[in-house]
């Protein structure tokens, strides 16, 4: 098994690979999106307080063990010998299948917008009917299905070395992209409201406040952080830099032991963090200066696909329009392509490992799977929702949560292998004591801070 083991050409090599799967629709439509659905900066707040405290730690918690395993990461968690987790790993697969399921259709919209902006369609239609056409029903449905069958004949025949190469011109590009239209936005009149919304938290955002009333003898009110917007935030942490569900570990499997776990999960982290913040400053100005607050209120899922159209129009020129924005939805979907791919590399390589399939069955029969799963996302915008929230926030949370517990109490020689090419070992007690005492009782909390709103939901649902 061993010697045959392929391994990273150079370091650069395997921090494309973990860029392209951290950077994608996460940074670019989900964290606006998001950003807008909670109300704004507070969001913003919370999420860059997470990445420090928690998302840092657990990626390089994740590349501890795939590179001390150099296993898949059912194998890798399963080594231990007499504690056997490796039934995390098959929450991983289901994570990566939910995940994937709906990530799928918002890539098939990317698709769509692409050949509408080079048919010249795009820049002649109204952004929010648009959107509102396109979003479900059989357009979606194919799209969603072109996306997979792409993803998949990637993942089947193993030329990813291929498409990791193109995000070395790919993430310059859109961030070349995204910041001009930063630019251009700032210029616009009525856009510093939209700095306002993305960056000035208003301070009783961050707490929740209750009144209490006790048989109505007394009534006094509690005061609480406001753990629900924390919880939405930790889970856009984990989904944007890929963390909870096992890729970020099977790409590590692939490294040698003189790199710097703490260093090159800095610079995977901050890029991704780079590039969503970028996002933001381009989308919120517009929202703005284009009063396309209402029409994004009915669809915060459309927050990206409405206000990039509404920009391009502004441009003027119609060529112009029609080819940035052919541009600006390419790089899209492309970024949306190499961040699919690891997630269905997590999914087949673990039926590859543990049910003795070859890859292109297992691949072709994943495919296929994720895209029937992932029809009810393409029909209904509401199953999308509800999917993006258990899978991609939920699951994840669970997926971290539970591999902070392993990597930082179970695993033997966790700290060894961390120290194994570090050039900063001041850094190990800071992780350690994140890793141990921090991430786990703080994401016990917000997991169950989600299951109680999960259950409220359900509840009115049922009639209650
Ligand atoms: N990080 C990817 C994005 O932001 C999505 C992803 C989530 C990929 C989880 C792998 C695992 O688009």
């Amino acid at each position: 098994m061993e010697e045959g083991r392929e391994s990273w050409g150079t370091r650069v090599g395997f921090i494309l690979a973990a860029v392209g799967s951290a950077v994608g629709l996460g940074n670019i439509w989900r964290f606006p999106y998001l950003t807008a659905k909670n109300g704004g900066a507070g969001f913003v707040f919370f999420y860059i307080f997470l990445l420090i405290l928690i998302g840092i730690p657990v990626m390089i918690a994740e590349f501890i063990l795939g590179r001390s395993s150099r296993r898949s990461p059912v194998q890798a968690l399963s080594q231990a010998g007499e504690n056997n987790w490796g039934g995390l790993g098959y929450l991983f697969v289901l994570t990566g299948f939910g995940i994937l399921s709906y990530y799928s259709v918002v890539a098939g919209w990317a698709i769509k917008y692409t050949l509408d902006a080079l048919g010249g369609i795009l820049m002649q239609s109204d952004p929010q009917k648009y959107f509102e056409s396109i979003n479900t029903g059989g357009e979606a449905v194919f799209y969603h299905l072109l996306f997979m069958a792409v993803t998949t004949g990637i993942v089947l025949s193993g030329v990813k070395k291929g498409i990791e190469r193109s995000v070395k011109l790919l993430i310059p590009l859109l961030v070349v992209l995204i910041a001009g239209l930063a630019i251009w936005a700032f210029s616009q009149p009525g856009s510093l409201a939209g700095y306002a919304f993305y960056l000035s938290p208003d301070f009783d955002v961050f707490i929740n406040t209750y009144q209490v009333n006790i048989f109505g003898l007394s009534e006094f009110s509690l005061t609480f952080l406001n753990l629900s917007l924390l919880a939405s935030a930790a889970g856009q942490t984990f989904f944007t830099l890929s963390l909870g569900m096992g890729a970020m570990i099977t790409y590590s499997s692939y490294l040698s032991s003189d790199e710097d776990l703490i260093h090159e999960s800095m610079i995977i982290s901050f890029s991704n963090f780079g590039i969503s913040f970028l996002s933001g400053l381009m989308i919120f100005p517009i929202i703005k200066a284009f009063n396309l607050s209402e029409a994004i209120s009915e669809s915060t899922l459309g927050t990206l696909f409405i206000t990039i159209p509404k920009a391009f129009q502004q441009l003027g020129n119609f060529y112009w329009s029609s080819a940035l924005s052919f541009i600006f939805f390419v790089c899209l979907m492309l970024a949306a392509l190499t961040s699919a791919v690891s997630l269905l590399e997590v999914v087949t390589s673990t039926l590859m490992d543990e049910i003795n399939v070859k890859r292109k069955p297992a691949a072709a029969g994943s495919g296929l799977a994720i895209f029937l799963a992932g029809i009810p996302a393409a029909i209904s915008m509401k199953w999308l929702a509800k999917a993006d929230q258990i899978a991609g926030h939920f699951l994840l949370m669970l997926g971290g949560f539970l591999m902070a517990i392993y990597v930082g109490w179970i695993m033997k020689g966790a700290f060894k292998e961390l120290k194994k090419g570090l050039k900063t070992e001041e850094a190990i007690l800071p992780w350690t004591i994140l890793i141990r005492y921090i991430v786990p009782p703080a994401l016990l909390a917000l997991l169950c801070t989600f299951t109680w709103e999960i259950s409220l939901e359900l509840w009115a649902l049922i009639g209650g």
